[in-house]
């Protein structure tokens, strides 16, 4: 579909940007935090632990006037769960509240909209103990921390996401560490759908909670969406794709907008014995919530052909991104088509296009980008600069997308990249840069932490100040 004439961005679009609690607040037991899961867990080799990570917790001021100076109308970031509740339930951590307190009223100050994520990858360690997600009792924990999240910023706070990526810690839980297994597990792919099922059903609670102690707000899951093709027209590699959709994609959607499982993921789920098991009240919760929107993370696209599941797959390296297959339902292969990150993603703006127009499609509710951007090797110059141009091509080209989705009646609340400024990789280190503020600290090293504007936040800039109509190179 080409359009002759554009429609223009939406006046009141969320342009803005990303981040997430343990990855840039760093303060990690100050202050009365409890440890969370990424302060035990054991670290990749050769990467940056997350006691500092880049001091947000300690320069917030700093950083959302810069974040100001760019125009920003989002700032989009996760509440630590373990900061406010140090134990994960019960006793409330006063100066954790007052930090997102101080963090909202400055975003506040400037006229950003404070976007909250309520669980990003960081599980109290007190309730790791207690089996984290694979405990049936984690959707009332979860929903405890939710009550204490919409009563003490639910005045101010429109927008709430609940649960990061739950489709990545599902398929690359291991990968990305968030992962938990009991020792007694026979059946792997049981176990990590059945904690699948409870962060569903956590999700749902959250949802309905959100609904009946804050109407005016607005809530929606948030998980990282790439449209999965066929490579190919062969009639068995449009199964493939199905299948790797319904898997990667649809079930987690599917339940969150209609309460259901996906047929073809539960088919796949009693194949492998591997169906969750509902408690009392479960079906019920989960076809009563309903989200307001839905948020996803975009970074690539996926390409699948047909598995006749006697290859042997090594997904030991496959990251959110990566290659992920499943033997005798998709086998996923390079795409020719595209070029790729310095860190092996695949750079696809016009599957971004088309998994806007399948995500509205499929569910005809508003769509808000919590994620999307470039990770690189960024250098700061010794005249305190950062010329990060692939970075610009990259963002250009998704905001051209889209606005051709607009164009085509895709209803888009707002944009928000990945990240507002550089932070720690979820398991590559500080030297996986995204942000548009550089921040001075390698893997080891905390040198100064100051800040430096890369070309990237100039440009970005003026990107905001156009209404996304100005899209040139110049900054
Ligand atoms: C998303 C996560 O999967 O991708 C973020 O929500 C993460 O936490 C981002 O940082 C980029 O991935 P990575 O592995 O390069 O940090």
């Amino acid at each position: 579909m080409i359009h002759q004439t554009l429609k223009p961005f939406p006046k009141d679009f969320l342009w803005g940007a990303s981040t997430s609690a343990y990855q840039v607040e760093g303060a990690s037991l100050e202050d009365g935090k409890g440890p969370s899961f990424q302060d035990t867990k054991e670290l990749p080799p050769g990467t940056a632990d997350l006691t500092v990570s880049v001091d947000h917790y300690h320069r917030y001021k700093e950083d959302i006037a810069l974040m100001a100076e760019m125009g920003f109308k989002a700032y989009h970031f996760s509440i630590s769960w373990s900061r406010v509740l140090p134990e994960g339930i019960g006793k409330v951590n006063p100066k954790g509240i007052e930090f997102y307190n101080n963090l909202i009223d400055e975003c506040l100050k400037y006229d950003i909209e404070p976007i909250i994520t309520m669980f990003h990858f960081d599980m109290p360690a007190a309730l790791e103990e207690k089996g984290s997600w694979s405990n049936a009792e984690s959707s009332e924990w979860f929903k405890e921390f939710a009550q204490v999240l919409f009563e003490n910023y639910g005045d101010r706070v429109k927008y709430w996401l609940t649960i990061n990526e739950q489709n990545m810690m599902t398929l690359v839980g291991q990968l990305i560490g968030t992962l938990r297994v009991p020792e007694a597990t026979t059946n792997l792919t049981k176990e990590i759908y059945q904690q699948n099922h409870h962060q569903l059903v956590a999700q749902a609670k959250a949802m309905q909670l959100c609904h009946e102690m804050l109407p005016q707000a607005k809530i929606g899951p948030a998980p990282n969406i790439a449209l999965a093709y066929p490579n190919g027209n062969r009639p068995e590699d449009i199964i493939a794709e199905q299948n790797a959709n319904a898997i990667r994609n649809w079930l987690y959607l599917d339940m969150a907008v209609y309460g259901r499982y996906n047929n073809l993921v539960w088919a796949y789920l009693e194949a492998k014995d591997a169906t969750p098991t509902f408690a009392p009240g479960d079906a019920e919760v989960l076809k009563a919530a309903k989200p307001d929107f839905i948020a996803f993370n975009y970074y690539t696209s996926f390409t699948v052909e047909a598995s006749d599941g006697s290859e042997q797959i090594d997904d030991k390296f496959a990251d959110q991104q990566s290659a992920m297959s499943e033997p005798g339902y998709y086998r996923s292969v390079q795409n020719q088509n595209l070029k790729k990150t310095e860190f092996g993603w695949e750079i696809d703006p016009v599957g971004f296009r088309a998994t806007m127009r399948a995500l509205y499609d499929r569910y005809q509710l508003p769509l808000l980008v919590t994620e999307n951007g470039i990770g690189a090797y960024d250098e700061l110059t010794a005249d305190g600069k950062v010329h990060d141009p692939y970075r610009i091509v990259y963002l250009r080209e998704h905001i051209a997308q889209i606005q051709k989705a607009i164009s085509d009646g895709v209803e888009m609340l707002g944009y928000n990249p990945w990240s507002a400024i550089d932070l720690i990789s979820t398991h590559e280190g500080i030297k996986k840069r995204y942000g548009f503020i550089y921040v001075d600290r390698d893997e080891f090293d905390l040198k100064t932490l100051k800040r430096y504007r890369k070309d990237s936040f100039y440009w970005y800039k003026k990107v905001i100040a156009t209404n996304g109509q100005d899209l040139s190179d110049q900054f």
